[in-house]
């Protein structure tokens, strides 16, 4: 079938931090869309397949990094290398900021940490709910989105 999904692009990117058992990781997320004003929650939809599906599981958070357009190439990294084989903080040269669980990104405008609250089997993904319980606003900058081919600097 047609990828219906595509039909709701341009979706904004975000790059979803992770950690469990002394693992860190990093991976692009365009699946990810507010659920509450207040409490403030956010959901996330990830596949099973994903190293990061079992870092937040077991860890219970994840962050969500807003990037700027200028991380393009650190986002295709995150987005195509597991972090089963490869330290992505090094290899996309983005840099740690402790968050309370989990660690967050500098290089991005906006971190929002979120403490899991539900997960909830949604086909072949599973959508992480999670209450926002931090967020780090750095810098204003124009979003970066997906598109049906490419990305979308708004
Ligand atoms: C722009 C973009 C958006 C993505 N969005 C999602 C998503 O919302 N959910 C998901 O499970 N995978 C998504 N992916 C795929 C993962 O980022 C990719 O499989 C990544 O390598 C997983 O890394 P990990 O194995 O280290 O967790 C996306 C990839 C790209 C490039």
């Amino acid at each position: 079938m047609e990828k219906l999904y595509h039909l709701l692009y341009p979706m904004r990117v975000c790059l979803i931090t992770s950690r469990a058992a002394g693992k860190d990781n990093i991976m692009a997320a365009s699946w990810v869309f507010p659920l509450s004003f207040e409490p403030a929650m956010f959901g996330v939809s990830v596949s099973p397949k994903r190293y990061s599906f079992d870092l937040i599981r077991k860890g219970k958070a994840f962050g969500i990094n807003i990037p700027d357009p200028a991380l393009k190439e650190a986002v295709m990294i995150c987005g195509t290398k597991s972090g089963k084989e490869t330290d992505k903080f090094v290899e996309a040269k983005l840099t740690k900021e402790e968050g309370k669980h989990v660690p967050l990104i500098k290089e991005c405008p906006v971190s929002i940490e979120c403490e899991v609250v539900s997960e909830n089997a949604s086909g072949d993904h599973v959508v992480f709910v999670g209450k926002a319980i931090d967020v780090k606003k750095r810098s204003g900058a124009k979003g970066l989105y997906q598109a049906r081919d490419g990305f979308i600097e708004v």
